[in-house]
């Protein structure tokens, strides 16, 4: 057990908040108090709890409760799934007659992922493995100075392996709950309370001044999505295409199927068909509608298949010509 794990725990034991769970090692309602602290929040859960084992105190009990009396009382949770799943585990359960007890078997319960898993294993029967969620991912990113975005695979398995190497094997139902304790009252995401923290001395992050910055997760980019509308002008077996000018800022000389924008006399018929094209943050939708032109515009050129293979071509216009072969021409 290392040094920051021993004084983690006895900061558990003397500091630990006398949550309603904590005084039970009953696996079912070990998993029952996990169940609902996913994606709900501490204080939210403690009226719920105690009500719940109540009115299903055993598994058997809750795998033969109508859904309604079921949804009833899960009902201000929310994630009504939770409550199914729950109930599907207490079928699996009833039917064999016992609680599994290894970590794959309690992994295989219907709601039940890795964090999950590890949490009950943990907690009702002493299973070694390291319970890591979104607190522990924080906790284990200022201890190591992670400075990796943690919404890579590859940064969180790192961070898995921190919590693995910080694990206290002899006790690890009380190690994952004060890590996730830590993570709740000290270890906060915005203002940590790092005077107050037991390993303060033992993070690295707070060592280097960079507890604030960390852990680092990168903004998905915003996208946006543009309607755009391309005319299809057929001609004695030919399309009509024109070409951006030779100034221009973006592919100079490239042939490009029309806009409907450059086109106004243009009389449009039916859809032929739509096509996505992505460039940097934006998704741009392509809609391709056949139109007829009364005579050809300047910088405008009707060209068969031959001249097309021997000029220079946008993408979206190399797609557009695509979607038309296969689906139309
Ligand atoms: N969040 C998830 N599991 C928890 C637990 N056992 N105690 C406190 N917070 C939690």
């Amino acid at each position: 057990m290392s040094y920051l794990s021993r004084i983690l725990a006895t900061w558990y034991d003397a500091h630990a908040r006398p949550l309603p769970w904590r005084s039970s090692r009953d696996p079912y309602n070990i998993l029952v108090s996990e169940i609902m602290l996913q994606q709900t929040r501490v204080a939210a859960v403690i009226p719920f709890y105690a009500a719940f084992l109540n009115k299903f105190p055993t598994v058997h009990i809750l795998a033969a409760a109508p859904e309604p009396v079921l949804l009833a009382a899960w009902s201000g949770l929310g994630y009504y799934s939770r409550a199914r799943n729950l109930q599907k585990a207490a079928k699996i359960m009833a039917a064999a007659g016992a609680f599994p007890t290894s970590y794959d078997q309690i992994r295989q319960l219907p709601g039940v992922g890795d964090y999950t898993a590890a949490a009950v294993g943990s907690i009702a029967f002493g299973l070694a493995h390291a319970a890591v969620d979104g607190n522990v991912i924080r906790v284990t990113s200022r201890i190591s100075a992670e400075k990796g975005d943690i919404g890579s695979a590859v940064v969180r398995r790192r961070l898995i392996a921190v919590a693995d190497a910080l694990l206290d094997r002899k006790n690890p139902g009380r190690h994952n709950q004060a890590m996730m304790e830590l993570g709740a009252t000290i270890c906060l995401p915005r203002d940590p309370k790092c005077p107050e923290c037991p390993v303060e001395k033992y993070c690295q992050a707070r060592g280097a001044g960079i507890e604030r910055e960390l852990p680092l997760k990168q903004k998905k980019t915003l996208m946006f999505r543009v309607d755009r509308r391309l005319l299809l002008v057929k001609k004695e077996g030919k399309i009509l295409l024109w070409q951006r000018p030779a100034d221009s800022r973006k592919m100079a000389g490239f042939w490009e199927l029309p806009e409907a924008e450059m086109l106004p006399g243009a009389v449009k018929g039916k859809c032929l068909g739509t096509f996505n094209h992505s460039i940097t943050n934006h998704i741009y939708r392509f809609e391709l509608v056949s139109a007829s032109v009364e005579k050809i515009p300047v910088g405008f050129k009707l060209m068969n298949g031959n001249d097309l293979a021997r000029q220079p071509m946008s993408t979206t216009t190399r797609k557009a010509l695509q979607k038309l072969t296969v689906e139309t021409l």
